[in-house]
């Protein structure tokens, strides 16, 4: 945890100096950061056995975004992504929020659901009023599986039955709702699905195949607000712009999927630096997202000083035991520097930075363009691909950017007049 998230000038810094002010401002040491800030420390035995048939591993550049206020908290947040501008954007979209109490994040609890698929139900409706009639024992049994999860105030909760017509017949689905504390909870759900099933089925007299989570975890929601200011964002015509432009994605399921996806260029980028599942994140949003005919996750209105305030609800299956967060060296990092102490508090950061990068690309989107920013960005990527490096990346970049001719071959010829 950081007392100030603000650290001016921190992108003119060279890389070295970011690591040096980020030892200082977090307090945390070498041995703390050391696998995050050379990837080579990294021990690959510990990899060796995360995956299979594991010959290398793949590193991707972590940033860090500034200016991150959440519960009147602040935060530095680690974000691992492949693509120019994110970074960037996040820390200045969260900057235009402070003068307004930053981000506001609220949750449901971490409440994963397991479901349990019956075939062959010859009296569905029966079926489900026997299994809920059990549903105190069922419940109790679930919890015998998982007794650490109980002892910390989580474990199987509630049930819920659905019963659906399909292409094979009638199905009976058991749900089990599951509050899966610290834990992202994948691996507590399913063994709770599989102790269950024998009892289900007999329950149903029918026959179990299925016993799996849902990625689509609607009872581990979590809910922002935030208010960006006008005069930051270029006056009330930005604002009313920005608002056209999430109309737009509202609208239209072509442009909601672009919309959605730069949401997720911020959260990913979190999820993936605190080694935690992706995929399921992305199946969460998007299926969430299309719960009621796919719409955004975000939504935008102006307040009454002409200032937009912004709302994401989405998803947030990320735990902080358990899985790479706590074997990945990295990622252990990663969460050192966020300094979050609760699953639930990494999902409200996370949700945060989802917004605040919705709102950075919309608003590029409605004035500038974002190829503008993109390719000076680009520019300094290929610059550094042509073999530039320290105050020549940013020489050479300005250079392909003024002559529109981002190209490497154009950057060798630069740096190599630079050099003569
Ligand atoms: C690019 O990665 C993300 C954007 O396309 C998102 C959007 O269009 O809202 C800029």
């Amino acid at each position: 945890m950081v007392d100030d998230s603000r650290i001016s000038g921190f992108y003119k810094l060279s890389r070295e100096e970011r690591v040096k002010k980020l030892k200082e401002v977090t307090g945390l040491s070498d041995e703390d950061l050391g696998p995050l800030v050379n990837p080579g420390e990294v021990d690959m035995e510990i990899l060796d056995h995360m995956i299979e048939n594991v010959v290398g591993s793949m590193t991707i550049p972590l940033g860090i975004a500034t200016n991150f206020q959440v519960n009147e908290k602040d935060y530095l947040v680690p974000m691992a992504i492949e693509e120019p501008s994110v970074v960037a954007a996040a820390s200045n979209s969260a900057r235009m929020t402070r003068d307004h109490g930053g981000f506001t994040a609220t949750d449901t609890g971490p409440n994963m659901i397991a479901q349990i698929q019956v075939v062959d139900v010859l009296q569905p409706e029966s079926a489900k009023t026997k299994i809920m009639e059990a549903k105190d024992e069922l419940l109790a049994f679930a919890n015998e599986q998982d007794p650490i999860l109980v002892r910390f105030g989580g474990g199987a909760k509630d049930i819920r039955i659905r019963i659906f017509d399909t292409k094979v017949g009638v199905m009976l689905i058991t749900e089990l709702i599951v509050d899966t504390r610290d834990a992202m909870g994948a691996n507590a759900v399913n063994t709770m699905a599989e102790a269950l099933a024998p009892r289900i089925e007999k329950l149903s007299g029918g026959r179990v195949i299925l016993r799996i989570l849902s990625n689509l975890a609607e009872f581990r929601l979590v809910r922002v607000r935030a208010i960006f200011d006008r005069d930051m964002l270029g006056g009330e015509e930005v604002v009313n712009d920005i608002i056209a432009a999430w109309a737009f994605a509202e609208a239209d399921p072509y442009r909601c999927a672009t919309h959605n996806k730069g949401i997720m260029n911020g959260i990913d980028s979190v999820v993936i630096a605190t080694g935690n599942d992706f995929r399921a994140i992305e199946a969460g949003a998007h299926s969430y997202a299309a719960m009621n005919g796919y719409s955004p996750l975000t939504k935008y209105e102006k307040s009454p000083e002409g200032h937009l305030v912004g709302s994401i609800e989405i998803p947030m299956a990320v735990g902080l035991v358990g899985g790479a967060t706590k074997v990945h060296p990295a990622a252990r990092a990663s969460v050192k520097i966020l300094g979050v102490k609760t699953a639930t508090e990494l999902g409200h950061v996370i949700a945060s930075v989802g917004l605040a990068q919705n709102l950075a690309a919309l608003r590029a989107l409605a004035s500038e363009g974002i190829q503008k920013g993109h390719m000076a960005l680009h520019a300094r990527n290929v610059a550094a691909t042509a073999g530039a490096r320290g105050d020549q990346v940013d020489i050479v970049a300005e250079k392909l950017v003024k002559e529109k001719n981002v190209k490497v071959e154009r950057a060798k010829e630069l740096l190599d007049e630079l050099t003569m």
